[in-house]
C-alpha cells in the first residue's frame, strides 16, 4: 500500500515483482486518482499487470496492490484482489475462518457478491460498518473486530483519496516512512525502494495512513506506539546475481551464512551461555526439560537437536510440530525451556503454539530466529539470531543449516552447565564448528554429480528417503524439498521401519534416497539398504567417503 506525493503505480509494481519468488497465481491493484477508484486484475504474472498498467496509463498518488495465491476459489480474474464493495478496495494476506457466517450475514443485507473468496466479505463487511459510523478508520477497526482468523489488510476508500487503512493479525505487516509518502508491505524487501524506516506491527494492531503521517490503534482504537527502526536488509542480498534461481543461490551461500552464524565464537576455546541472551545461565539452570516447538524445515532442525540434547546435554526434550500443540490438551511443567524456531519469526502457528506454552506457565522461553525484527524475537527475551541473510526461495535452505548450527551452539551450553562437557571436549566440538563451512563447501562441490542424478530423477514419480538415528530428520527434510520442490511424491522413514511396511513399496520404479555418514547405526542401515536391493529398488546413497557401500 503507499500513500505519496507521486505516483505510486511503479512503486506497488515494483513491490510486488520484489515478493514474486513467493508463489502466487493472480495479481492485482487499486488506485485512487482525480477520476476515481480504478482497478486492474490478471491472471499470471506480475509483468501482465505491468502491461496493462503502462497500456492504460494508470496513474494515481493512492493504491493498494497484492499478488494472490488461491486459497477460496479457483485462480481467475474475478477472484483476484482487490476486492470491492461501493467504493472501497481491499487486500488481505491470510484467512477469515468465519467468511461463510459473514457472507450469509451480508447476503441478507443485500450485498451482492462477485467472488468465491472469503476477502470479499472484508469488503463488504467494512461497507456495511460505515452505514453506522461514517469514520474509515473506526469503521474498518469495527468490521475488523467480526473477523476471526489470520489477516493482514489494506484498504482503500475512494471519497477519502489520501488514506489508507491497514491491519495485522496472523499475518506480517509494516510500516514503511519516507518524507514523500507513506508505505505498508508484508515484507520489508518490497519497500527497499523508497524507505529503510520501517515500523512492524504487532498483532491486533490497525494503522491509519497519510502522505504526511501515520497512526496506530488496537481494534479498539486504543492508540499504540510502535518502535521505528532501519532495516538492515541489503538490497544487494535480495538480487539473484549469477544464480539461475534463489533456492540454488541460497544453497550456495550455506558457508559463508554458518560462517556469519558462527562469528562471534570467534577463536574461543569455551562458549558462554550469554550468545543466548544476559540471563540465560539463570534460566538454563532452572530447567529440567526442553520443549522444541516448529513447524516444517523448523521442525525437523529441532527432531535433529532432540538426539544432540538427550546424548550429550543429557536434559530430556520433545519436539512437538506448532500446529498440533497449539491445539493440543498437553502437561505443562514451569521448569521446561520452550524453544521455539523459525526462520521468519512470523509463523503464525508458531507464534500461537508460544504463547500456549506461556499461558500453560511456562515462562522460560527461548528462540532461534533468522529475522532479528520479527514477531518472535519480540516475543522471547532469550534469543539467538541466526545469521544466514534473507531467504528469499520458498524452501528453507541455509535457514534450517544455520538453525542446526545455532541448536548445537545450544546443546554444547547445556551440556557444559550439566557437568556433561568436559574442557578438552569443548574446545574440540568448536574447533568441529569452525570447520563446518568448509565441510559444507566440499558438499557442494558434488553439484555436478548431484545435477546428473536429478535428470534421471525427474521423471519418477514417488520417492523413498531412509535415515536412521539423527539423520532420519534429515531424511525427512529430505522428502519435505523434494514434494514442495519437484511435486514429485516423496516419504521419509526411518531405515529400521522399512520392514513394518513400506518396503512392499519399493521396487524399480521407486528411488531411495539414504542419509548414510559412518555412525554407530550405519552397518544396521547398510542390512536395510540390502533390503531395498533385494526388491530392485534404485539406490542413491549420501555417505562419508569411508562409509564403504558398494
Ligand atoms: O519461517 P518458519 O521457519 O517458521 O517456517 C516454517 C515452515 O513453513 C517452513 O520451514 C517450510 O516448511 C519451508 N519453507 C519448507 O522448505
Amino acid at each position: 500500500a503507499a500513500v505519496a506525493d507521486r505516483n505510486i503505480v511503479s512503486v506497488l509494481l515494483e513491490g510486488l515483482r520484489r515478493l514474486e519468488y513467493r508463489g502466487y497465481d493472480s495479481a492485482g491493484l487499486a488506485l485512487i486518482n482525480e477520476k476515481g477508484l480504478h482497478r486492474l486484475r490478471s491472471v499470471g504474472r506480475v509483468a501482465e499487470l505491468t502491461a496493462q498498467a503502462d497500456e492504460s496509463q494508470a496513474c494515481g498518488n493512492t493504491g493498494i496492490a497484492h499478488t494472490r495465491w488461491a486459497t477460496h476459489g479457483v485462480p481467475c480474474e474475478r477472484n483476484a484482489h482487490p476486492h470491492i464493495s461501493g467504493g472501497l478496495a481491499v487486500v488481505h494476506n491470510g484467512i477469515i475462518e468465519n467468511h461463510e457466517v459473514l457472507r450469509a450475514r451480508l447476503k441478507g443485507d443485500g450485498y451482492e457478491f462477485t467472488s468465491d473468496t472469503d476477502t470479499e466479505v472484508v469488503a463488504h463487511l467494512i461497507a456495511s460498518e460505515l452505514k453506522k459510523n461514517p469514520d474509515f478508520f473506526a469503521a474498518t477497526r469495527a468490521a475488523i473486530a467480526q473477523l476471526q482468523g489470520a489477516y493482514a489488510l489494506a484498504v482503500l476508500r475512494e471519497s477519502e483519496p489520501d488514506r489508507v487503512v491497514v491491519a495485522r493479525e496472523g499475518s506480517p505487516l509494516l510500516l514503511g516512512l519516507s518524507t514523500e509518502g507513506n508505505y505498508a508491505a508484508s515484507d520489508a524487501s518490497a519497500l527497499l525502494q523508497v524507505t529503510r524506516r520501517i515500523v512492524y506491527l504487532d498483532n491486533g494492531d490497525c494503522a491509519e495512513l497519510t502522505r504526511t503521517g501515520y497512526r496506530i490503534t488496537r481494534v479498539d482504537g486504543t492508540p499504540v506506539k510502535r518502535r521505528e527502526t532501519e532495516t538492515h536488509l541489503s538490497a544487494d542480498a535480495v538480487e539473484l546475481g549469477q544464480y539461475r534461481h534463489y533456492m540454488q543461490k541460497e544453497i550456495f551461500e550455506q558457508p559463508v551464512a554458518l560462517s556469519n552464524t558462527l562469528e562471534m565464537l570467534g577463536a574461543a576455546r569455551s562458549i558462554q551461555p550469554g550468545l543466548f541472551g544476559a540471563n540465560c545461565e539463570e534460566v538454563l539452570k532452572d530447567i529440567r526439560q526442553i520443549l522444541i516447538i516448529a513447524c516444517g524445515t523448523s521442525y525437523h532442525a529441532g527432531l535433529v537437536a532432540r538426539y544432540w540434547l538427550e546424548s550429550l546435554a543429557r536434559v530430556p526434550c520433545t519436539v512437538e510440530v506448532a500446529s498440533e500443540y497449539r491445539y493440543r490438551d498437553s502437561v505443562a511443567d514451569p521448569q521446561t525451556l520452550v524453544v521455539t524456531l523459525s526462520q521468519s519469526g512470523e509463523t503464525a502457528d508458531t507464534l500461537a503454539a508460544l504463547q500456549h506454552a506461556k499461558s500453560l506457565g511456562m515462562h522460560h522461553t527461548l528462540c532461534i530466529c533468522n529475522v532479528p525484527e520479527s514477531s518472535l524475537v519480540r516475543e522471547n527475551a532469550l534469543r539467538f539470531i541466526t545469521r544466514a541473510g534473507p531467504e528469499i526461495g520458498v524452501a528453507s535452505t541455509k535457514a534450517f543449516t544455520t538453525q542446526l548450527a545455532a541448536l548445537y551452539l545450544l546443546t554444547l551450553i547445556i551440556a557444559k552447565l550439566r557437568g556433561n562437557l568436559s574442557a578438552e571436549t569443548e574446545s574440540a566440538e568448536l574447533q568441529h564448528l569452525r570447520h563446518l563451512p568448509m565441510a559444507v563447501s566440499r558438499v557442494l562441490e558434488l553439484e555436478p554429480q548431484i545435477r546428473e542424478w536429478a535428470e534421471h530423477f525427474a521423471m519418477k514419480q514417488d520417492a523413498l528417503f531412509l535415515g536412521r538415528g539423527r539423520h532420519y530428520p534429515i531424511a525427512l527434510e529430505g522428502a519435505l524439498k523434494l514434494k514442495e520442490i519437484s511435486y514429485i511424491h516423496a516419504e521419509a522413514y526411518p531405515a529400521g521401519e522399512l520392514k513394518h511396511g513400506p518396503l512392499a513399496l519399493v521396487d524399480k520404479d521407486m528411488p531411495v534416497i539414504a542419509v548414510a555418514p559412518n555412525d554407530v547405526l550405519l552397518e544396521k542401515l547398510k542390512s536395510n539398504l540390502q533390503e531395498v536391493r533385494a526388491r530392485g529398488g534404485e539406490l542413491y546413497v549420501f555417505a562419508d567417503a569411508d562409509s564403504e557401500i558398494t
